[in-house]
């Protein structure tokens, strides 16, 4: 997680550096830190909580000068998020400083190792040891002292590297964590990822895992883990600059809430020609397949849950859904007759990629579907299918989650449809279906002012439940989980059957219950778990198609959403719930953007 940035050139560097970081905040926001180089001197300034207290403590110090330097947003993993901890970190000798995003696992016999060569560490931190190293192995040649440090670490890292004995050369280097470098005109830089240059440069390389890069502002060179010269393709980036920024919006969460009709017609428009659904990126054969497991992390596994029930229903194949930090640790029966879909917006979430491997090791096809291009899930997939939901920057995902759903529910009418299990006509209607989506979001974004009441009624519930049947239930974890994460209010996700055996003692009178009744299969099944709770007092909030009367009636309060084929209710029926978290937790004064404790891109274990 953490995010990292470096940049040289003719421009002052701190604001550069401080300006990326702030676009990397969703990475990680306990600590941060700049090192510019000065005069031939590193010069540092660390501070624990967000980017904006290190740009205040920069202003007070008047500023950094330095036209090259780099910078750190941090997520702990290895110490308590205080100065000391916060990157970068310096060399015994003071030559070089150093920013990491990753984990070493090794890290306490390396510093053992060094402290027993009489190295004194400063940090609690896995990095430090990095640098300590560099700082040891260095005989005059930095490309040389940091083949040889790399060489010696075990884990995950994206690295970059200040010295004062090369003004204007940046290094960086990587292994399982995000990394690209961005070139410019008289200046380069590196970051974890492009929304910290977009404002800069569309221009990148992408790191891979082994390589080094050399970065001054005239030239990148790019090394193998051998230190042989390597030939890299530039990439150019189509996101816009707009896009990264929050656009007069109180929050990037509520941005990319309203962002949605766009982000699922850029998903969905260009994968329907003549009225089908055409996968271009796809080359498929689905009747290989006697089995389908998803897998994935947070929401993009809520959405695999979605996508778990489609693709059974319309398909008839088995289908799992697992979360990917359980599936890389169990025995689960995978072979080359499965198809593994891999979900994730990221695309660098590390047990996602774990769960991911596993698969591809026991045979299994990869298809992922993915928000960053070039991300590291996208490079081992055997196919990739990108959701193109544009940059998210908010931690609480919306756009993200709903493209993935999307993306999910064409997949599984294309593949009935390949297998045979769909005849032409149904595949016909359900594809106009899927083409109506954006529109029926932007309706569904017309709840805003109604949600915003029942916001302001319900923002003090102390604990709330969300129930609902199959793709109800499926969106119901998704509900739940936004609010939760944004508002820090306890709530939980239950399928509607079964609180009624046990969770049900829990209801009390005044207890909000909010019921999802879109999926009118098992409407009827639903009313009757809402009757229960009403029973004991709850107040429910139901969810359900425009012109239901009769759960209208049922409920103390109800959110009317735009009807659409009932499997194709999902992405539809979590804009409003994604609403209500976010009002709540504006209601509630909570830090929306970047809630407690959460990073947007989890690359550790
Ligand atoms: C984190 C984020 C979630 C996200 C999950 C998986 O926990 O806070 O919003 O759903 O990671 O991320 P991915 O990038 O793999 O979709």
């Amino acid at each position: 997680m953490c995010g990292i940035v470096g940049y040289t050139g003719q421009l002052q560097a701190a604001p550069v550096l401080l300006n990326g970081l702030k676009h990397l905040e969703y990475r990680g926001y306990d600590s941060a830190g700049i090192a510019v180089l000065n005069d031939g001197a590193i010069e540092m300034t660390k501070t624990s909580g967000k980017v904006d207290a290190l740009i205040e403590k920069v202003q007070e110090i008047g500023g950094m000068p330095g036209i090259s330097g780099i910078g750190h947003t941090r997520w702990a993993t290895h110490g308590v998020p205080n100065e000391v901890n916060a990157h970068p970190h310096l060399s015994q000798d003071g030559r070089f400083a150093i920013v990491h995003n990753g984990i070493i696992e090794n890290f306490a016999v390396l510093r053992k190792e060094l402290e027993d060569k009489g190295v004194v560490f400063r940090s609690e931190t896995d990095t430090e040891v990095i640098v300590q190293l560099l700082g040891i192995y260095y005989e005059g040649d930095i490309k040389k002292a940091l083949l040889r440090t790399v060489s010696r670490l075990e884990g995950s890292y994206a690295l970059g590297v200040l010295s004062s004995d090369e003004p204007g050369t940046l290094y960086a280097a990587r292994v399982a964590s995000p990394l690209i470098i961005g070139i410019g005109a008289g200046e380069n830089f590196f970051a974890s990822d492009i929304t910290a240059l977009i404002s800069h440069t569309k221009n990148v390389i992408d790191m891979d895992d082994g390589e080094i890069a050399e970065i001054t502002p005239d030239r990148i060179t790019v090394f193998d883990h051998a230190g042989r010269e390597i030939k890299k393709e530039e990439r150019y980036v189509s996101w816009d600059v707009a896009s990264a920024e929050k656009n007069g919006y109180d929050h990037f969460m509520l941005k990319e809430i309203m962002e949605q009709p766009a982000s699922l017609k850029a998903a969905i428009e260009p994968r329907i020609r003549a009225g089908a659904i055409v996968f271009d990126e796809l080359d498929l054969d689905m009747k290989k397949y006697d089995r389908v497991m998803i897998t994935a992390c947070g929401s993009a596994y809520h959405a695999a849950v979605v996508g778990k029930y489609l693709i059974q229903k319309l398909c008839r194949i088995p289908v799992d859904a697992e979360v990917a930090s359980e599936l890389r640790y169990e025995d689960a029966v995978i072979d080359e007759r499965t198809l593994a879909i891999v979900i994730s917006q990221s695309g660098e979430t590390a047990d996602t990629i774990a769960a991911m491997k596993k698969c591809k090791d026991a045979g299994a096809s990869v298809l992922a579907i993915v928000n960053v291009v070039g991300s590291t899930i996208a490079k081992l997939a055997d196919s990739v299918i990108y959701t193109w939901a544009g940059p998210e920057i908010a931690v609480a995902t919306t756009k993200g989650y709903t493209t993935q759903v999307a993306v999910l529910s064409m997949f599984a009418v294309w593949a009935a449809h390949e297998t045979g299990r769909m005849d032409e006509a149904l595949f016909k209607k359900m594809t106009a279906d899927i083409r109506l989506i954006p529109k029926l979001a932007q309706r569904a974004l017309d709840l805003n002012a109604r949600v915003k009441k029942l916001a302001e009624k319900y923002h003090d519930q102390p604990s709330l439940f969300f129930i609902g049947r199959n793709l109800d239930y499926a969106v119901c974890l998704e509900g739940s989980l936004k609010l939760k994460e944004i508002s820090y209010i306890h709530s939980e996700a239950y399928a509607a059957g079964e609180l009624k055996h046990g969770t049900i003692a829990l209801i009390e009178p005044g207890r909000l219950v909010v019921a999802l009744c879109c999926y009118e299969e098992l409407f009827d099944k639903t009313v009757s778990n809402i009757q229960q709770v009403k029973a004991r007092g709850a107040d429910v909030l139901a969810v359900a198609p425009e012109g239901n009367r009769r759960i209208f009636a049922e409920a103390n309060a109800s959110l009317p959403v735009p009807r659409t084929d009932p499997n194709l209710v999902p992405v539809i029926e979590i804009i409003p719930l994604q609403l209500f978290a976010y009002y709540v937790a504006k209601r509630n004064g909570c830090d929306i953007d970047k809630p407690k404790n959460l990073a947007k891109s989890v690359t550790v274990e």
